[in-house]
């Protein structure tokens, strides 16, 4: 049983206060933490600005927690609070993209390994997801914008292209970096670690683009009149239109998760060289 202390909107609101700082907080402050780690011992290279990141931090702490009413325009709440809202997720732009810069310029005089380092192209394309998706999401907070996007996949595709581009490609990044300097060996294969990144790469894109098409058209279905004000469609013909998006996206799943498999094998050989080189006593 749950009970709300709150009622109705300020209910939501609440909700949302704690939503919102989930994204900010549970899907992005860890992983920039990972990022302003990682990339530099990766790349071989200082931060590229440390004053930067610190700016990058107080201002996501700040602005962050204004930006919930941004999940809930067009509903009982209050005009005011929506815009808000907006207000603060367009303002949320500038430092993310500027703790994305400062992640891409760390790279500046290390650019040759983006052709050869598996795990320096992970973090590229993560850190190019999280601009990507932090564009995305001010022009979702725009009420003219979110009155098309709400309800519709177009939200499935941001919350994956932060998730699966930004979350997971990090992720990915960093265990490549961790795994072998844990068990003190070389990764066991860097081949299979290419492989991962393409098909993380692709699965992504085939999601997002899948969902952004399916999402724009969701919202076009539901919203189109005839020239007597009724529905053109029914809910059950948008559901028809969506089928070849949703069988796009999990073929893009499929694509993701194999990459997935591949780096748990890699893992497993890397782990398994390191046990099998060690002198016997040092087993015992
Ligand atoms: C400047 C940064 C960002 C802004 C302003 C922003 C804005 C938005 C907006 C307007 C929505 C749609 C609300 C709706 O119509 O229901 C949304 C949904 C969402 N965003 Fe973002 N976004 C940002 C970055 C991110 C990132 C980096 C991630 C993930 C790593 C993320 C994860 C999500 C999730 C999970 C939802 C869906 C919540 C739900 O309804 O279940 N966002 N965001
Ligand atoms: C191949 C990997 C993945 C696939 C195929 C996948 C698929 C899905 C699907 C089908 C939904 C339901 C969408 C809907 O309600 O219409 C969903 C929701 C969601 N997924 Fe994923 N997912 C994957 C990975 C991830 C990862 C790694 C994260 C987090 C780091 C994540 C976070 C979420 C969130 C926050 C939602 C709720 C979105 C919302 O309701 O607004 N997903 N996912």
């Amino acid at each position: 049983w749950s009970y709300s202390v709150f009622s109705g909107v300020q209910d939501a609101m609440t909700q949302w206060w704690y939503g919102h700082n989930a994204v900010g907080f549970f899907l992005t402050a860890a992983f920039l933490g990972m990022m302003y780690y990682f990339v530099p011992k990766q790349a071989g290279r200082p931060v590229y600005s440390y004053r930067l990141s610190i700016i990058h931090f107080w201002a996501l702490i700040f602005l962050y927690m204004w930006a919930g009413p941004h999940h809930l325009h067009w509903t009982a709440l209050p005009d005011w609070v929506s815009t808000l809202g907006a207000t603060f997720s367009i303002m949320l732009l500038m430092p993310s993209w500027g703790g994305m810069i400062n992640g891409i310029m760390t790279l500046s005089g290390a650019w040759e390994k983006l052709r050869t380092d598996p795990l320096i192209k992970f973090m590229v394309v993560a850190l190019s997801f999280y601009g990507m998706s932090t564009f995305e999401g001010p022009m979702m907070a725009l009420q003219n914008v979110n009155a098309l996007s709400h309800y519709t996949d177009w939200t499935i595709g941001h919350v994956h292209s932060g998730a699966l581009g930004w979350v997971g490609m990090i992720t990915f990044g960093s265990l490549y970096h961790l795994i072998p300097r844990l068990w003190n060996t070389e990764l066991h294969s860097v081949r299979l670690a290419n492989v991962h990144f393409w098909l993380a790469t692709l699965g992504t894109l085939f999601y997002i683009v899948a969902m952004w098409i399916s999402g724009i058209l969701q919202g076009l279905m539901w919203r189109a009149f005839d020239d007597y004000g009724n529905l053109v469609y029914t809910f059950a013909e948008s559901v028809e239109a969506m089928h070849p998006f949703y069988v796009m996206r999990a073929f893009g799943g499929v694509l993701y998760l194999a990459g997935m498999v591949l780096l748990t094998y890699n893992a497993w050989k890397t782990i398994a060289n390191a046990k099998a080189a060690q002198p016997a006593a040092a087993r015992a």
